[in-house]
């Protein structure tokens, strides 16, 4: 391991703690949140911690996190943050790409999520809520973790290789992911080809993928049938210098999408029913939200979900209080300086939703879950343009913002018609051991079914 830079004039305070060799990463591993915030009630915006091999810069606060997201490409680098995840998305796609190619690669999504695919999308994510939620009884007891992953991998296959792939494909695509996510861990984040059995059956399945959406993509190619999914966006899209994607690019932009937005919205789903059957008394607007825009009809439209402000206020709420990702990562290409403090070339910088989103100066009583903190009127994250951090900010802001917005919304807008909740747990505390992080298992939730119309 290099030796950190500790003797840089004008660094950034170091936070005291640590153990030899790893630093300050066994603290972020098992309470990242806590240790953040140790740090800036210590030293404020900006401290070091030392991690493997590379000295760690904190950022958090409004002026910190807005300069961390506006730096250019060629000042930071997202590669090495995401390096662990280039097994699966493949050599030369993403973030493994040179940053023009990767800005072409994700350019591509901006055609697979324009407005009129994001309609199309919808009416997939509310028939799936039917189908799901049409096969709960009248009342049972279920882990939501669970649910809200395999509901949202049902509405992601279909978004990315079509409704018909749903029922034939979910099984073999699922099987593979898993194995996909298997691969994906902290010795994979320092060593990526590690041969370990997990790394090898990730390798295995990601192999099977490549030939699965080659089966898919040569079945397209040879038949004149439409297709209204993400794939068929991949298909038809050719780089600037008119090259088409390869079927291996193809499987890695798949994946890398399926990656960035279903955990996240899984996780996301299963916080709002915690929340919902917290706060019972939100829990009773919302549905008279649903009552007020919808009356006794039962089939919503894309339109609908629209007009529902209070539950896009909730989910926001939602995403403050419990970002999925918790923390975001660059390597300094060129030093710089903040408040004073100077940041080395080299060293790796930290914003971190979960923490910086609960500083009071941006969010007043900030542990306190109050979706009305969105609504107009107070819209406290217009004012503060970089206090909401949850879909990170600035030009590596996430694509799928407007996506995981409706998709959330079709979801709850079916349970807040259909259900009512309990909490079955004395707690339902944060689980830190995986990457995309959501409430530890087993999130039991138990669900009662109520008259079919909101209105009765
Ligand atoms: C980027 C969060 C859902 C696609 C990001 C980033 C965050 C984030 C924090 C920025 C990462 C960074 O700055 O290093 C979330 C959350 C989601 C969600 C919390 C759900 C609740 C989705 C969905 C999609 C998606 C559904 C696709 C349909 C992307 C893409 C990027 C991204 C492509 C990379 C953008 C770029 O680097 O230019 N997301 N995401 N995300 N997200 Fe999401």
């Amino acid at each position: 391991l290099k030796p950190l830079p500790l003797d840089t004039p004008n660094l950034p305070p170091m936070l005291p703690g640590g153990l030899p060799f790893v630093g300050h990463a066994s603290e972020l591993r098992s309470n990242p949140v806590a240790m953040v915030q140790r740090g800036r009630d210590m030293f404020g915006d900006i401290f070091c911690v030392r991690l493997p091999g590379t000295l760690g810069v904190v950022m958090t606060g409004h002026a910190a996190q807005e300069k961390y997201f506006r730096f250019r490409d060629d000042e930071v680098s997202q590669r090495e943050a995401y390096q662990l995840m280039t097994p699966v998305f493949g050599k030369g796609i993403a973030y493994d790409a040179e940053p023009q190619i990767m800005k072409e690669q994700l350019g591509f999504f901006h055609g697979a999520l324009r407005e009129s695919r994001l309609r199309t999308y919808t009416d997939g994510f509310i028939a799936e809520s039917e189908h799901f939620f049409g096969q709960w009884g009248q009342t049972g007891e279920v882990n939501m973790l669970e649910v809200g992953n395999e509901v949202t991998l049902y509405t992601s296959t279909r978004c990315l290789l079509g409704d018909k792939m749903r029922f034939k494909l979910s099984k073999e695509f699922s099987e593979l992911y898993a194995d996909l996510e298997g691969g994906i861990n902290v010795i994979s984040f320092f060593a990526p080809y590690l041969p370990l059995p997990a790394m090898r059956r990730r390798d295995k399945a990601r192999v099977k993928m490549v030939e699965l959406i080659e089966k898919i993509v040569a079945e397209r190619r040879e038949g004149p049938q439409s297709h209204e999914d993400i794939l068929q966006t991949l298909v038809e899209s050719s780089y600037a210098d008119g090259r088409k994607l390869t079927v291996d690019e193809i499987t890695g932009l798949i994946l890398t999408i399926m990656f960035a937005g279903h955990h996240t919205s899984g996780v996301t789903f299963s916080w709002i029913a915690v929340l919902l059957a917290q706060h019972p008394h939100i829990f009773r607007r919302l549905v008279a939200e649903q009552r007020e825009i919808l009356g006794d009809r039962e089939r919503i439209t894309y339109d609908d979900l629209q007009k529902m402000k209070l539950l896009e206020a909730t989910i926001k709420e939602a995403l403050r209080l419990y970002p999925p990702i918790i923390l975001v990562m660059r390597r300094v290409l060129k030093a710089f300086d903040f408040q004073g403090k100077h940041v080395p070339e080299g060293s790796m910088i930290i914003a971190s939703p979960a923490a910086g989103q609960r500083v009071p100066e941006i969010f007043p009583e900030p542990h306190r879950f109050d979706p009305d903190r969105f609504m107009p009127g107070r819209e406290e994250d217009k004012r503060w343009p970089y206090g909401h951090i949850a879909f990170g900010a600035g030009r590596h802001r996430c694509m799928g913002i407007v996506f995981a917005q409706l998709q959330l919304r079709a979801l709850w807008s079916h349970l807040l018609r259909n259900f009512e909740f309990d909490l079955l747990d004395p707690s339902y505390p944060v689980d830190y051991t995986n990457l995309i992080v959501g409430p530890r298992p087993p999130c039991r939730i138990r669900y009662r079914r109520v008259q079919q119309s909101a209105g009765a």
